[in-house]
């Protein structure tokens, strides 16, 4: 078992399931609505608990009754929220139509917290963790504490999610370890295709394991001998909900690499646990044989 810290957002997701998408100014009656926890860095926990690692959440919690569901969820998983700065104000909310025609989420998110900050991450003594996540938000704050971990424990594997462009992320890029990049991110660079969108990125950052996810078609990685490795989707015979599954991907990787696995095997092993959460609503469960 291994302790790791993520820093990013706790949600709470308002789920709509629908049989397709709406048009403009429709009115569609949903089959279903589900509130649940949400947030990537919350959702990674989430799910790395269930494989079997202590975990601890840093990010900013809302302290009214409409947080009451992310705490609990937090509470069922053991999550320790010790490096959490608490205000008062209502949780970041997304609306999410959960379309069943393709699978596809859409998400519409609101959020009035501040940011965490590299003020907050300070205050977090690093010394028990094995491995610390950081969703990529804001750019500047994010470099911060990133040289902070280097800096003070370099010996701390460090992984960033860089999911959507945000201003100065690129900030983060020569201090981290492995950087775990979207498509959204690299079509926004002007890549439609994976490897010259990676060898781009290895020219700025010699130093970090590069992971591009690719949605139905997987994830490729780059390792350090400029070696392309790539893994297929496991697409589950039904595509239930993919509300989660890049945050899955992102557990099942940093569990890989906790186990010891290479990055071709890391890369097959985050594919098949973000595959069976396709294949299932929600989070839960997704532990339960789940063969390493
Ligand atoms: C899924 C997710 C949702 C949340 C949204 C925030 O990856 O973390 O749980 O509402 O993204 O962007």
């Amino acid at each position: 078992m291994a302790c790791i810290l993520a820093i990013g957002t706790a949600t709470l997701d308002l789920i709509f399931t629908l049989t397709h998408y709406p048009d403009e100014d429709a009115e569609l009656r949903a089959i279903e609505l589900r509130t649940s926890p949400g947030g990537n860095a919350a959702n990674t926990l989430v799910v790395l608990s269930q494989l079997g690692h202590a975990c601890a959440f840093g990010g900013v919690l809302a302290d009214g009754s409409e947080a009451a569901p992310i705490l609990e969820c937090m509470a069922k998983h053991g999550i320790d929220l010790t490096a959490c700065r608490r205000v008062l104000g209502r949780p970041p909310t997304s609306c999410v139509l959960l379309n069943l025609e393709g699978g596809t989420r859409t998400i519409v998110h609101h959020r009035d917290l501040s940011e965490y900050s590299d003020e907050d991450f300070r205050r977090i003594d690093l010394t028990p963790f094995d491995w610390v996540h950081f969703e990529g938000r804001d750019g500047p704050e994010t470099a911060r504490m990133v040289r902070r971990v280097r800096e003070s424990r370099p010996d701390l594997p460090c992984s960033v999610e860089v999911e959507k462009p945000r201003p100065g992320i690129e900030a983060v890029f020569a201090d981290v370890g492995m950087l775990i990049f979207s498509r959204v991110y690299a079509n926004h660079l002007g890549f439609d295709t994976p490897r010259p969108f990676l060898f781009k990125i290895r020219e700025q950052v010699p130093q970090a394991g590069l992971i591009l996810t690719w949605g139905k078609e997987g994830a490729y990685g780059l390792d350090h001998r400029g070696e392309i490795h790539h893994s297929p989707a496991f697409s589950p015979v039904e595509v239930k909900d993919t509300l989660g599954a890049g945050d899955t991907f992102n557990a099942g990787l940093i569990d890989a690499y906790l186990r010891g696995f290479g990055l071709a095997k890391a890369l097959s092993h985050a594919c098949r646990l973000a595959g069976k959460k396709c294949g299932q609503l929600g989070l839960e469960g997704l532990g339960v044989n789940f063969s390493r």
